[in-house]
């Protein structure tokens, strides 16, 4: 393995600058992850090493954004097999920092507040999830920053790489990024699905067969509505929520057609005029004890 593994801020910006200094001018990428890695996983690693000189990813899986302390204990930790993915993808480094390393005071008084923003979709059904990852996205941004204090890459540019799966995370970065003046790019990858259009997620192994054929009305309700924009015909959002339903397996949280960067209801605009401009097609459903979050972004 030519990967590199390192478990402190200070040997994760050693690292950085010895492969910067070898490519003086040159670009990093940074991919935060909680690990469990997937093909949507690599899709993002493929896009940082296609884009960056040097490409580390994070692994570490934040105490601050889990509601239940069960979620958390049993939320998968597979650091061999995401580390031998990330190696496939050309990934320089690894930073898989303990809990301690992170928040080393304990559970930190000062946070990131994800505002009207967070409270909804997502954060309506998880209080504070928003607040938790959007902290430890402000340190891991910090954290895999060129150019930190100590290292040579001051030059280096920098890009972060987030799914679009989770777009209500997606839009939140970006707006802690603009808001808070962080010197990144964040680039969104988007979605990746299986063969039969299911979007990949940790949290899809805990589906039974029988499970995840019924999951597959989620995407099925997105490409409708996803077909209808692309002819610029109204949306009509009911008839998808009424497709979604019609699936006994499945418990509909939310179904609606959003603002991409406000995530605010798109209204009137979508359902019986011609769909026009942009949007996204935002979709929540429990499928047996599993929670999924599937999305399509829209343009007529
Ligand atoms: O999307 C995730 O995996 C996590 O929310 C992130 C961005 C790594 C922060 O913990």
């Amino acid at each position: 393995m030519a990967i590199k593994l390192v478990t402190t801020a200070a040997g994760l910006r050693a690292e950085s600058a010895r492969l910067l200094r070898e490519k003086p001018g040159s670009s990093q990428g940074l991919v935060p992850t909680m690990g469990a890695l997937h093909e949507g996983h690599a899709a993002l690693a493929r896009h940082a090493t296609s884009q960056n000189d040097v490409v580390v990813a994070s692994i570490f899986v934040n105490p601050l954004q889990f509601g239940e302390a069960a979620d958390l204990e049993r939320y998968p930790r597979t650091l061999e097999a995401d580390m031998a993915l990330l190696d496939a993808e050309g990934v320089d480094l690894v930073f898989a920092p303990s809990v301690e390393e992170v928040y080393p005071a304990g559970p930190p008084l000062v946070r990131v507040t994800s505002g009207p923003l967070g409270d909804k979709w997502e954060g309506a059904s998880r209080p504070g999830h928003f607040d938790g990852a959007l902290t430890v996205v402000a340190k891991l941004l910090h954290y895999g920053q060129p150019g930190a204090p100590g290292s040579d890459g001051g030059t280096a540019a920098y890009r972060a790489y987030f799914g679009q799966k989770d777009a209500q995370q997606l839009a939140l970065v970006r707006r802690m990024v603009q808001d808070l003046n962080f010197p990144v790019e964040i680039v969104a990858v988007p979605t990746v699905r299986d063969e039969e259009g299911l979007a990949l997620s940790s949290r899809n192994r805990f589906l039974s067969a029988e499970e995840r054929d019924a999951a597959l009305v989620l995407s099925r309700a997105l490409r409708l509505i996803e077909s209808r924009a692309l002819a610029h015909e109204p949306l009509d959002p009911d008839s998808a929520v009424a497709l979604v339903k019609s699936q006994p397996l499945v418990q509909l949280d939310y179904f609606d057609v959003v603002d991409p960067v406000t995530l605010e209801p798109l209204g009137e605009n979508c359902r019986d005029t011609p769909f026009r401009g942009e949007g996204l097609a935002l979709i929540a459903a429990k499928v047996g004890p599993v929670r999924l979050i599937d999305n399509v972004p829209l343009k007529s």
